[in-house]
C-alpha cells in the first residue's frame, strides 16, 4: 500500500515521539494526534488535539486517513474506570471511524501483558490462548479481538504489535528478553503498514534476543527482521543482584504486572 495521509495516535507519548519523525517520510500528509500538547507541525505534519474516548472527535480526526499507527491510550497498568475510555471506548472508536472513512490498515500497538501471565518455561506462538495478566493486559486482548473482527467483518487489515519493552535501553533482567529497541521498533511498524498482505496479523514486538519466548513465524507476511539483540547489556544486568526466582513476577512472562490490583 501507498499511504496519502497516515495518522500517528499516542504522538506525544514515548513511541510515538521515536515513530513520529520515520512516519514523515512514509506518506504524503503524516497526521499527528495526542491529548498531550504535540509540539509545531513540522514539514508535512497535521497536529490535531484529541480525546480518543470522545466518538465524535475521533470521527473527524480519522478524515482522508488510509493509514493508523494506534500507539494512543493507557500504556501501564490502572484502575478500570482509567483504562476504560482510551483502551476499550477509544478501540472501538477508531475501528468504528476507520469502517465508515475506508481506511485501509491500523497497527495496533498490543502488549506482551495480553500474555503475561505465561510462564517463562512456554515458548508460545500468536495462535497460542492469550492470558492476560492485569486490567491493562485485558483491553490489549479487547484490541485484538476489535480489530480480528473488523477484518472478518470488514476487510480492514490490521497488525497487532504485541511489545515486549520499548525503552532507551532494557532496565532489569526480564527485559534482557522483553526489548525492542527503538531501531527494531521503527522496522517493525515500517513493514506492518507497507507488507503487502496483512489480514489480521499478530506479531511479537522484541529484538534477536537470547532466550526469546516468542515465535513470530506466523507473521513471516510481515518480511520483518529484528537487527539489535540485548546482548552489549547482559553483562551489566547480570551482574545486578539475583531475584528471587519463585516469585510470581520472576515466574510469568509479563513479570510484575501479575501482582498488580485490586484497585477497589
Ligand atoms: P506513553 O504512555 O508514553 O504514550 C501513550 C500516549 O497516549 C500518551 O502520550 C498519552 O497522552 C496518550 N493518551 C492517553 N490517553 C489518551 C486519550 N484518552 N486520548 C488520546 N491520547 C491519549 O506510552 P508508550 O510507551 O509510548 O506506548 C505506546 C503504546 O505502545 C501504548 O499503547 C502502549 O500500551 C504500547 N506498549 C508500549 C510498550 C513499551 O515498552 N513502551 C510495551 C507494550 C505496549
Amino acid at each position: 500500500p501507498k499511504y496519502e495521509r497516515l495518522l500517528l495516535t499516542g504522538a506525544a507519548g514515548m513511541l510515538g515521539q521515536v515513530l513520529r519523525p520515520a512516519m514523515r517520510t512514509w506518506a504524503t500528509h503524516l497526521r499527528v494526534s495526542d491529548i498531550e500538547p504535540l509540539g509545531p507541525a513540522v514539514g508535512n505534519e497535521e497536529c490535531v488535539t484529541c480525546d480518543l474516548a470522545d466518538e465524535g472527535a475521533v470521527r473527524v480526526l480519522m478524515d482522508g486517513v488510509d493509514g493508523v499507527v494506534h500507539m494512543g491510550g493507557i500504556s501501564v497498568d490502572k484502575p478500570w474506570r482509567t483504562i476504560v475510555g482510551p483502551n476499550i471506548e477509544g478501540v472501538y472508536n477508531l475501528y468504528e471511524s476507520a469502517r465508515i472513512q475506508g481506511t485501509k490498515r491500523i497497527v495496533f500497538a498490543s502488549s506482551n501483558h495480553a500474555i503475561g501471565f505465561r510462564k517463562r518455561t512456554e515458548r508460545i506462538d500468536a495462535d497460542d490462548p492469550v492470558r492476560p495478566d492485569s486490567l491493562y493486559g485485558v483491553s490489549k486482548v479487547f484490541g485484538e479481538a476489535m480489530s480480528r473482527f473488523y477484518f472478518d467483518r470488514y476487510g480492514i487489515e490490521s497488525v497487532c504489535l504485541r511489545i515486549g519493552s520499548s525503552l532507551p535501553e532494557p532496565k532489569d533482567r526480564r527485559m534482557l528478553v522483553t526489548y525492542l529497541s527503538f531501531d527494531d521498533l521503527i522496522t517493525l511498524v515500517q513493514r506492518s503498514l507497507f507488507a503487502e498482505k496483512a489480514d489480521h496479523t499478530i506479531v511479537f514486538g522484541a529484538s534477536a534476543n537470547r532466550d526469546s519466548w516468542w515465535d513470530n513465524s506466523k507473521a513471516a507476511n510481515l518480511g520483518w527482521t529484528p537487527k539489535d539483540n540485548t546482548e552489549p547489556f547482559r553483562a551489566k544486568k547480570e551482574a545486578e543482584p539475583p531475584v528471587d526466582s519463585t516469585k510470581p513476577e520472576h515466574i510469568h512472562q509479563g513479570g510484575v504486572y501479575v501482582t498488580f490490583g485490586p484497585y477497589e
